[in-house]
């Protein structure tokens, strides 16, 4: 397995973000063990729909998607930006494995947890299947991609929605950039529905995805010795439906003071100001066609659910 590429800057995003006003961090960072673990428990649960909608067209689908992969006989790397548990991806592993086919799986993930616990499983359950995890964030790895293999690359999971527009079409175009005229990217969206359906995934009664963002101050507090008491604050969950953009904050619920003990630096909340969290973008097609559009890609297929909730499209490179 590949070593960290380096140390992201944590602590400078994390002091800007809560320098500015409003408040925000940076939702990359929730994903250090506890926080993968917490993501795993939010997959796993019936109101976060994406995961079963997404496992259902991977389960209804598999034979179609692996046809309209262009790799013929030749064999190519199947690179997945974000992994994680890998819940959903095995399912095509398992197809594609079964099939003979000639490829080498490259899971990144930000969490070394993660991608060393996925290593370990498809090494158990996939003996056959070629493997080279590696631990990094998408952008920083995007600069190790080597140009001699074929590749298919998986975004899976519409982790595209943690993006703004502007960051999504940078991402994608330097993805584009590194990808021969021959490569194509399988890349997951959520679909515009339903407000309190979303709302309930993203504010579920377990009180997961609560922890799931409180756990980042935790984080905080661990890594720049910081004093956040996790329980002077409450989450919240807003969805727009027209745009299709949700967002969850955490508010504060006094007026009160954080020590950044590490940075030498104190920050001040009003009672209700809130940090912005993460953001969850909902798409429709024409959304999807304008951003493959924008970043050189070429929409070549759709794959969806039952309900149409979320859909996997197939992009060809358009050079
Ligand atoms: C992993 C980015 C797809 O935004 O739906 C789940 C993360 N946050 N519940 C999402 C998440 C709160 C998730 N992605």
């Amino acid at each position: 397995m590949y070593p960290k590429i380096k140390e992201p800057a944590f602590a400078e995003d994390v002091l800007y973000g809560l320098k500015l006003t409003p408040k925000q961090l940076l939702s990359k960072y929730f994903y250090d063990s506890l926080g993968s673990e917490l993501f795993a428990k939010i997959m796993r649960m019936p109101e976060y729909y994406l995961t079963d909608c997404e496992l259902e067209i991977f389960e209804q689908s598999a034979a179609e998607i692996t046809t309209a992969f262009n790799t013929g006989k030749a064999g190519f790397e199947l690179i997945e930006l974000g992994a994680g548990d890998g819940l959903k991806t095995k399912v095509l592993l398992e197809y594609l494995v079964n099939q003979n086919t000639d490829f080498k799986y490259v899971p990144i993930d930000i969490s070394e947890k993660a991608v060393k616990g996925l290593q370990q499983d498809l090494k158990r359950k996939m003996p056959g299947l070629q493997l080279d995890g590696r631990v990094g964030d998408y952008f920083e790895l995007l600069a190790g991609i080597n140009n001699s293999k074929r590749k298919i690359v998986l975004f899976l999971g519409s982790n595209i929605g943690n993006f703004s527009e502007h960051m999504a079409i940078e991402f994608l175009r330097k993805l584009q950039g590194v990808l021969q005229p021959r490569d194509q990217l399988l890349i997951g969206f959520d679909l515009k529905k339903d407000a309190n359906t979303v709302l309930l995934a993203y504010n579920d009664p377990h009180g997961y995805t609560a922890a799931f963002n409180l756990n980042l101050l935790s984080r905080i507090n661990r890594e720049l010795d910081a004093d956040f008491q996790l329980d002077n604050f409450y989450h919240k969950e807003t969805y727009d439906p027209k745009s299709g953009l949700a967002k969850s904050f955490l508010i504060s619920k006094k007026a009160q003071e954080i020590n950044l003990r590490k940075l030498n630096e104190r920050i001040v909340f009003d009672k209700e100001e809130s940090i912005f969290m993460e953001r969850s973008q909902k798409y429709d097609l024409s959304m999807i066609e304008t951003l493959a559009q924008k970043t050189g890609f070429k929409q070549q297929k759709y794959f969806f659910d039952q309900r149409k909730w979320f859909v996997n499209a197939l992009w060809a490179v358009d050079k």
